[in-house]
């Protein structure tokens, strides 16, 4: 998560309608179709099955209850709009509830390839889909619980499980490597470079994902996959608490990117 934004999401109205300028409605539009062109035959038959039953508009950003009335009948899940950033609380709260956060702002054009918040086009084009498999969704729901219960110190064990999941997931299938990480669906760049030969993927288990340091602003250096997303749904039946306290005892890994560089004081 971010430490700071220059962004601040959109109101909703009376009505619970966002009302969206002429540009972000065409930065949408951009996004939204040349995403669409990048993630053929990469991203997983669940997300693309999800994502023609949350039919997006293509020339403007949906309205949150468009999407809800879709997720309501699918898995019990909504997006709820929050502010550019919430901390870890609310956002375990809101998981925990079966709300998905959804940041009601969208980058701007001088960010269009890539910006460190999480924008609407993020949350909804990266997650949404995922979240009308009853997999996802049970795991998300489970996880969200799970944090909310958590202790801060455990918090950032738990938060790797998201990260290397949620948001960096990818799936070993009879076609070959397919993503589900809502990370890489929505960023152009990272998608391509999953395919690369680059990054290292390796066969997800808890506790290796719980001692597994990143870094939210580069391109990931390792990825896990599952082999179904059915695996999800047994990780979210596991003791995953007695997987953290392992992962405490034994410590992280040797992280596989370059320290940040320090700021001059
Ligand atoms: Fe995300």
């Amino acid at each position: 998560m971010a430490k700071s934004s220059k962004y601040v999401s959109k109101t909703p109205d009376e009505n619970g309608i966002i009302h969206w300028s002429v540009e972000e409605n065409q930065i949408w539009q951009e996004l939204v179709e040349r995403q669409l062109k990048c993630i053929e035959g990469k991203a997983c038959n669940e997300y693309l099955e999800g994502l023609k039953k949350i039919n997006l508009p293509h020339t403007r950003i949906p309205q949150l209850h468009e999407l809800n009335a879709v997720l309501k009948n699918e898995t019990g899940w909504q997006v709820a709009p929050v502010p550019a950033l919430i901390d870890f609380d609310e956002f375990f709260r809101l998981l925990a509830n079966k709300q998905f956060p959804v940041a009601t702002f969208i980058r701007s054009r001088e960010e269009f390839d890539y910006l460190q918040e999480p924008d609407i086009f993020h949350e909804i084009f990266g997650h949404c889909a995922m979240l009308t498999n009853p997999a996802f969704a049970e795991y998300t729901h489970q996880y969200g619980k799970l944090g909310y219960a958590a202790e801060k110190k455990d918090r950032v064990y738990l938060a790797r499980l998201y990260w290397f999941t949620v948001e960096f997931g990818l799936m070993q299938t009879e076609q070959g490597l397919r993503i589900y990480g809502g990370g890489i669906l929505s960023s152009p760049g990272e998608t391509q470079y999953v395919y690369s030969g680059k990054p290292e993927i390796n066969p997800l288990e808890v506790l290796d994902v719980l001692r597994t340091p990143y870094r939210i602003d580069i391109m990931q250096p390792l990825y896990y996959t599952i082999n179904s997303i059915n695996d999800l749904f047994d990780i979210s039946k596991m003791d995953i608490m007695s997987l953290v306290e392992k992962a405490k005892e034994l410590g992280l890994f040797e992280p596989k990117f370059p320290p940040k560089e320090k700021l001059a004081s």
